[in-house]
């Protein structure tokens, strides 16, 4: 392939110039309504991944040969959307070598630029990390050797023969736009072989998603997931047919034959990326009413989802990490079940007691309604204890009404701002002998500081000598409050 300009381009499929929608403003009056984009060469392709470029120069300065080697999959496809106005950051690289001897490459490759094989997995894949530039993280480069899978039954995990080539690799592939490779080995001219059997190209200039054959969702059901997700990030809309195929698939009972680890890993994965569009569609093909018909309603109602994204939009590291607050949207609607649901799809407990925490914040306020505005923080506390603040912040994003909003937002400084000077050992001094009754004391004030009704430790001592004397004469019904401070 020569290399190529704006106005002359030619892709591996002819004429390269394509009608597009998505290239920018038009640049004359002559052409109001198309504008012309070209199909990027595979060295533009290269310069448009530095770090593809750094692991090149020192392949080359070791003298690694690189024939049959390519990049393939969303570094490829975050590429040729790079000259589409969408500048990615690439920070792994897949790469998928012909022949059986992947393992064997990837020792040669951490070698060469001064990585290392981290972990060799079953299936001819390894995994190299190496330091690209100076200071900046690692790069993770995931070696695969080319391969065929068959697979027996959906869901089932493929049956795998190495030794295949390229072609034969990205046939096994999900989407086009996923299916596109690069040769690492450049020709005489310096340019780089563009592999593109499936027109994935082109495909990614017009914003489809489309799958390679009819049999992607049979081989693999968790592509159903793979769509939903990549169709919300990337804004590409589903090709008809290919949604056609994915409805008809979960009407077959795609769904059920994905693991509960499998469920869970797509899930999270859905869940750290702006997951509006993502869930809408999983509704729409029903898939979410197959996991459970509960969870439909419940991301759709307050729009929590959705006012998530907006509320991190822009920023892929918030949206990471507010995972576990989509989590708690999606799942309010099961209600008690919460606990047992994510259980069942094997999140760890810490995941589950914070989302859990999420879903009773919600569900109280929710319940209250106004009435949130008549309760002391120490009924909040008795009700709900301790709160995390992303708990406060996802109730915020779900509240539209003020009062209830400051209400909420009173509990939680008081919450962060209540501490207690006294300790069990001041009880004891006191004159109670220890025991359970020293717990019920603290708790008792620690209610009644929330309250703000202890503001100095003087204020505490004095409660104390009261509640050590109830105590003493007998019992108090304060001191018998069922709770215990923090
Ligand atoms: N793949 C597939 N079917 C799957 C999982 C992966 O066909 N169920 C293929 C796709 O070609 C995909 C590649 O394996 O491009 C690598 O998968 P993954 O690492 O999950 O995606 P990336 O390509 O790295 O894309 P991104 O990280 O942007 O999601």
């Amino acid at each position: 392939m020569s290399d190529v300009d704006d106005t002359d381009a030619q892709g591996p499929d002819g004429p390269a110039d394509l009608p597009g929608r998505l290239n920018g403003p038009p640049t004359g009056s002559d052409q109001p309504e198309q504008r012309r984009v070209a199909i990027p060469t595979g060295r533009e392709l290269v310069a448009r991944i530095p770090l593809l470029g750094l692991l090149l120069e020192r392949t080359e300065a070791a003298g690694l040969a690189l024939d049959g080697v390519y990049l393939v999959g969303g570094a490829v496809r975050d590429a040729i959307l790079a000259g589409d106005g969408l500048p990615t950051p690439v920070f792994d690289l897949d790469l998928a070598v012909e022949g059986a001897a992947s393992e064997t490459f990837a020792e040669l490759l951490a070698a060469a630029i001064g990585g290392e094989v981290i972990a060799e997995h079953r299936f001819g894949t390894a995994t190299v990390l190496a330091v690209l530039v100076q200071g900046a993280p690692p790069v993770r480069i995931d070696v695969a050797a080319c391969r065929t899978e068959t697979y027996a039954e959906p869901g089932a995990l493929p049956e795998v023969t190495l030794g295949a080539t390229i072609a034969e690799d990205l046939a096994r592939r999900d989407f086009t736009a996923n299916a596109v490779a690069v040769a690492l080995a450049a020709d005489a001219d310096g340019n780089h072989l563009v592999v593109d059997p499936y027109n994935g190209m082109i495909d990614i200039f017009t914003r489809l998603l489309r799958g390679i054959h009819d049999q992607t969702f049979h081989d693999d059901p968790t592509r159903i997931m793979r769509l939903a997700r990549y169709s919300g990030r990337l804004r590409f809309p589903v090709e008809p047919a290919t949604r056609e195929l994915a409805v008809e698939a979960v009407a077959a009972g795609a769904i059920q034959t994905i693991s509960a680890d499998r469920m869970r890993q797509e899930l999270e994965l859905i869940l750290e990326e702006a997951a509006w569009d993502p869930l809408t569609l999983l509704a729409a093909w029903g898939v979410l009413d197959t996991l459970d018909a509960r969870l439909e309603e419940s991301f759709r109602l307050p729009f929590l989802v959705m006012r998530i994204d907006e509320a991190t939009a822009g920023d892929v590291d918030l949206s990471r990490r507010v995972w576990k607050m989509r989590l708690g949207a999606l799942t309010i609607g099961l209600g008690d079940d919460v606990i047992g649901w994510l259980r069942w799809l094997g999140f760890p407990g810490d995941v589950i007691a914070e989302v859990d925490g999420h879903v009773r914040l919600l569900r109280f306020v929710r319940d209250q309604g106004d009435d949130l505005l008549t309760l002391a923080n120490s009924d909040l506390y008795l009700e709900l204890g301790e709160v995390v603040d992303d708990s406060f912040a996802l109730a915020a994003l779900a509240e539209d009404e003020q009062p209830r909003f400051a209400r909420l937002d009173a509990y939680r400084i008081a919450l962060r701002d209540t501490a207690l000077t006294l300790r069990g050992e001041d009880v004891m001094a006191a004159g109670i002998a220890g025991g359970p009754e020293v717990g019920r004391i603290l708790g008792t004030l620690f209610l009644r500081a929330l309250d703000g009704e202890l503001p100095t430790p003087e204020a505490e001592r004095a409660a104390l000598g009261e509640l050590v004397a109830q105590s003493k004469a007998g019992g108090s019904d304060e001191a018998d409050a069922g709770t215990s401070a923090p």
